[in-house]
């Protein structure tokens, strides 16, 4: 389970979604607003049925401020045309809001966040859950499967399993950037199996 369980933190149930990214854009919750261009908060209907959360801005989100406009959203986007999701009909969100990164010459490297910049995140990840009330929530990867299903979490075992919590259901699959690594043909085949997660989590919606 959790660290912390949802809607509990910080006031930020009953707040709109407008109000809960006006917000979050002056958030300085952990020290990762200090380097980041902005925050990136989530984007998507305000009543989706599905919600996906992703681990934190990349280097083009985080210059676009929004989720998954990127190589991994490109990746992403594909996987969900090919599951049958459209993704105007998604939430789009992240585990953190902030660009995690190490400069290193005149590019930015993604740097994983760590546990405390993820507790730091969380009202605002749990204000969007309780503002869209989506009915089935993917976590992508490791991070958000953590922050959403609990620290013991392995995606790599337990992806697809699902949770039933506060009325939605949650689950988990690998992230798309973890598949821009793979070479083929191992690439090919993690894609197919990322796309068999997606289908099956809209059929969760039926
Ligand atoms: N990776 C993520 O987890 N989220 C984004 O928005 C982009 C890349």
């Amino acid at each position: 389970m959790p660290d912390q369980p949802l809607f509990e933190m910080a006031g930020v149930e009953g707040r709109t979604l407008e109000e809960l990214r006006d917000a979050a854009s002056t958030c300085t919750n952990c020290h990762l607003y200090q380097d980041a261009t902005q925050t990136v908060f989530g984007k998507g209907p305000q009543r989706a049925r599905l919600m996906i959360v992703g681990e934190q801005p990349g280097d083009k989100e985080d210059l676009a401020g929004e989720p998954f406009v990127g190589p991994a959203g490109r990746l992403l986007d594909r996987a969900l045309v090919e599951a049958g999701i459209e993704r105007q009909t998604v939430y789009l969100t992240n585990a953190v809001k902030h660009f995690k990164f190490t400069p290193r010459g005149k590019r930015r490297i993604h740097s994983t966040p760590n546990a405390e910049e993820i507790k730091a995140c969380r009202p605002w990840l749990d204000g969007e859950m309780a503002a869209v009330g989506p009915a089935v929530v993917v976590a992508l990867g490791a991070t958000a499967a953590k922050a959403l299903l609990g620290a013991s979490f392995k995606v790599t075992r337990q992806r697809g399993e699902v949770v039933d919590r506060d009325g939605m259901k949650l689950t988990a699959t690998v992230h798309p950037s973890s598949l821009l690594r793979l070479k083929d043909p191992e690439r090919t085949e993690a894609i197919e199996q990322f796309v068999a997660d997606l289908r099956a989590t809209a059929a969760l919606l039926d």
